[in-house]
């Protein structure tokens, strides 16, 4: 491990896929970026302070609640965000260069060849009055020395390959005469068309029925591998990134909370707040009808947020500390195990914590909430 800042992950941390992939350099690299809104209101935080590497071949899952900075960081890294009343810092290397303050010229010349983007809902990328083979044969045709005919040919094989079937004649259809899974499965096609290094994909099926969400994220993770591409999987839902990405990165209101390769992040969680978004997973052993236990309470204003822990409103560990002092992100025991947290999931003194707001709660009048809305009544300082 060769750096560590008080608010980064080290880019050469050997997480997720890294067994895989070797000693190989990062492709890409993101250290301390920052990406604030001004706005009438105030200054918006919804990037504040967030470090992560990849590299080739490995998929990393950015998971949070919405409005947690998913969006904004995934067009942060792609150089996607409004040309006004944008405060941006920090440093995204991709490839071995600096692209955090490439202009759109230079992005423009990445877009598509190195990095694309799959968006959430395709009717809004696609163009609805050109017919899908133009879509996809013009980029072809802008980045690649090649012939109509040859584009065309393209096309159809990468129809064939995002399981489309009858690519010809789809060649000549607009995008409503497609189903919503047809269209993400065209939107994938375009983005891969060109051979990117990196593929983000920013909730690739939250449009689409359940039994197609599973087709679209097989389909994504195939491209994947077979491309040796990295690909970026922002998703609200952990369950969707559980056997998908190599590592995983939780964030919360702007910050990266934990980060770790997946199977030490479900084996070994150290936030609380990812404890809570594992039991939001609908579980296939439980009874049909189970519920979800929700997160109570809601993520807090990205407008001056207030000080100590983010998560502290809504936590079931939270003490006084908490609401004083953000903590940095820690090393856990694990290779790439990084959180923010005073009181772990599965330490003593976490466990210590959560017993001692137990216990306050149920000395606590009957209408008292779930978990402390200030300070507990019991709870320690410091840790
Ligand atoms: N152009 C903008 N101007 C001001 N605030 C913005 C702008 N774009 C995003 N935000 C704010 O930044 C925060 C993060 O938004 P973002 O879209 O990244 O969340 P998200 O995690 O992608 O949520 P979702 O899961 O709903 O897509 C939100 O509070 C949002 O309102
Ligand atoms: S225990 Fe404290 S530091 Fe840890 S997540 Fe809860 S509020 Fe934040
Ligand atoms: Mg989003």
């Amino acid at each position: 491990m060769s750096r560590r800042a008080p608010d980064a992950a080290p880019a050469d941390d050997g997480r997720g896929g890294s067994e895989a992939t070797g000693g190989e350099a990062p492709l890409l690299e993101v250290t301390d970026l920052v990406t604030h809104f001004r706005t009438p209101r105030g200054v918006v935080r919804a990037v504040d302070g967030v470090s992560l590497s990849l590299r080739r071949g490995e998929t990393l899952g950015v998971v949070g609640e919405s409005g947690s900075g998913k969006t904004v960081l995934s067009r942060s890294i792609m150089g996607l965000l409004p040309k006004h009343n944008v405060i941006r810092r920090g440093s995204v290397r991709f490839d071995g260069r600096e692209i955090g303050d490439a202009d759109s010229e230079e992005m423009r010349g990445l877009w598509g060849t190195q990095i694309a983007m799959v968006f959430q809902d395709p009717m809004t990328s696609l163009n609805p009055v050109m017919k899908i083979g133009r879509q996809i044969t013009e980029p072809l045709l802008h980045h690649l020395d090649i012939t109509k005919k040859y584009a065309r040919d393209l096309a159809l094989s990468l129809l064939s390959s995002v399981g489309i079937p009858e690519p010809e004649r789809r060649l000549g259809q607009y995008p409503h005469e497609m189903s919503g899974g047809m269209r993400q499965r065209v939107m994938i096609a375009i983005a891969i068309a060109c051979g990117p290094k990196l593929l983000l994909a920013d909730e690739p099926t939250t449009a689409l029925d359940v039994t197609v969400q599973a087709q679209i994220l097989d389909l994504l993770q195939k491209e994947q591998q077979e491309r040796y591409m990295a690909m970026i999987l922002v998703t609200h839902d952990l369950g969707v990134v559980a056997g998908r990405a190599d590592a995983i990165a939780v964030m919360y209101a702007g910050r990266v909370v934990e980060v770790a390769p997946t199977r030490t992040l479900f084996a070994a969680m150290r936030m609380p707040y990812t404890e809570a978004l594992m039991r939001s997973i609908p579980r296939v052993a439980e009874p049909s009808h189970t519920r979800l236990k929700a997160i109570h309470g809601r993520p807090p204003e990205l407008i001056d947020p207030p000080p100590g822990c983010r998560f502290a409103p809504r936590c079931e560990y939270a003490q006084d500390r908490c609401w004083k002092e953000e903590p940095a992100l820690t090393p856990g025991d694990e290779p790439g195990h990084y959180y923010r947290c005073w009181f772990p999931v599965g330490t003593p003194e976490g466990e210590a914590a959560r017993e001692r707001n137990r216990a306050a709660r149920s000395a606590a009048p009957a209408s008292a909430p779930e978990a402390p809305a200030a300070p507990a009544a019991g709870a320690v300082a410091g840790a």
